[in-house]
């Protein structure tokens, strides 16, 4: 019972993982030493077990009185910001969390804002919180990226027409632990603050505060989320190809790549893993898309974009690979009932359930893509819950940096991100740009 990776449908020979097994160890070495590029960003390696245990008994006690005062919780962020917690709140919690009856739910309905610069959006959002107490959770490093600061001074006026000066109870600040706007504002006006460690970029900080507020938040055991991300800690620092399926995974990839193959897919039959394929997209894409490389991190929902990406996965052009996690345990079934009419012309399926037939369309779309001539890497995951979540998680870090590596690239800085930036602060006449 165990995440393992299978590549014997990657047309992957083992004498091509054994030729590069040296950049592997070099990468591990640079990596482990601290002596790569972005070397100072390396505070997630061993943060499953160096965390901060004040802030996160203090993230649990939060995250307590949050869910029993609030009946809506927003989260504002972008990017690094909010992709892990919004990740792991869908991938854990019932898909319709939101929808469901308070007494359901036993938590705040939860909602992501600024990660976009859409009114119709904050609006929309704001039309729903009427009538509604709300707490607030603004988390930016940098306190200056202007999606989080628009909405989160939108939602602030809310807050204080609403609350007055009890606002400042409900608003709770992520962000560096001692410089910056949000800092200083938090000081002016008594929020309440949470940090995000200068040695951890926002796309490796899932197991911070960034992270695990809204986590807790949505009700999701915290300690098991940071048991798994331990375990993998543990099992993906070591040096061996054969059983280290994080650094396996980061080579495969490699080796696809450097046979032009710079598409990945990560599929998933899954829908509640959707937001977790953003969050990796994420990852990989701003750690490894620099200097003119990179493989382009791309993602379907199967068997839903079977209908509409799987033609051209199958017969389009041969530069795709798809990385498929495959959940082996749903966390719920349901049989296939004897319908004594059989108008419909299913009761070959009676008996059947219904995470049967999805296994089976994983294995046929596996088969038909290979056959199609789509290298394939399966990871599997034994099922959904905290301690595989968090494993997965250090899973995909701990290979993205290794894969980085193999590239030549700093898989710990985002230069390109700061082109957009400026032009947009220029365009909206932002003072000194
Ligand atoms: O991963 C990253 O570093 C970025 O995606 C950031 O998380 C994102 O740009 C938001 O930055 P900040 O937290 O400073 O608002």
């Amino acid at each position: 019972n165990n995440i393992y990776l299978d590549y014997s449908k990657s047309f992957i020979k083992d004498h091509e993982l054994k030729s590069l097994e040296e950049y592997i160890n070099l990468s591990h070495n640079i990596l482990h030493e601290k002596k790569g590029a972005g070397s100072k960003y390396l505070g997630w390696l061993d943060y499953p077990q160096n965390y901060d245990i004040d802030e996160f008994e203090r993230v649990k006690e939060t995250a307590k009185k949050i869910r029993s005062d609030s009946d809506v919780f927003i989260v504002i962020g972008i990017g690094g910001s909010y992709l892990g917690s919004r990740a792991c709140i869908e991938a854990l919690n019932h898909s319709f969390y939101n929808q469901l009856s308070s007494d359901k739910r036993k938590g705040p309905e939860i909602y992501f804002v600024g990660n976009n610069v859409s009114s119709t959006y904050i609006l929309e959002l704001l039309e729903l919180m009427d009538g509604k107490n709300i707490s607030i959770n603004v988390i930016s490093k940098s306190g200056t990226t202007t999606e989080p600061a628009i909405s989160f001074r939108i939602f602030r006026e809310y807050m204080m027409e609403k609350y007055g000066e009890k606002a400042k109870e409900r608003i709770y600040i992520t962000t560096d632990k001692e410089k910056g706007i949000l800092k200083e504002m938090s000081i002016a006006k008594g929020y309440e603050t949470f940090t995000v460690p200068d040695d951890i970029g926002g796309r490796y900080s899932v197991f911070t505060s960034v992270g695990l507020l809204p986590i807790a938040v949505a009700g999701i055991d915290i300690d098991k989320l940071m048991e798994g991300a331990k375990e993998g800690m543990e099992e993906y620092a070591t040096l061996d190809i054969d059983s280290n399926y994080s650094y396996q995974y980061a080579l495969l990839r490699n080796i696809l790549y450097r046979k032009g193959i710079d598409i990945e897919i990560l599929a998933s039959y899954e829908p509640s893993l959707f937001y977790f394929q953003e969050w990796w997209k994420q990852l990989f894409g701003e750690s490894e898309g620099k200097d003119l490389k990179g493989i382009y991190p791309s993602s379907a929902n199967f068997t839903t974009d079977l209908h509409s990406l799987g033609q051209l996965i199958q017969d389009g052009r041969r530069n795709i690979f798809e990385t498929t996690i495959n959940i082996e345990k749903p966390k719920k079934d349901i049989k296939i009932n004897k319908d004594s009419e059989d108008l419909d012309e299913l009761n070959f399926l009676s008996g059947k359930t219904i995470d049967f037939v999805n296994k089976k369309a994983f294995e046929g779309t596996v088969l038909a893509h290979t056959q199609g001539g789509v290298p394939n890497i399966i990871i599997n995951i034994p099922e959904l819950n905290e301690i595989y979540f968090g494993k997965l998680i250090y899973f995909f870090q701990k290979s993205c940096a290794i894969s980085g590596y193999l590239m030549g690239v700093n898989p710990f800085d985002q230069p390109g991100v700061e082109e957009y930036k400026k032009n947009m602060f220029r365009l909206i006449e932002k003072p000194g740009y």
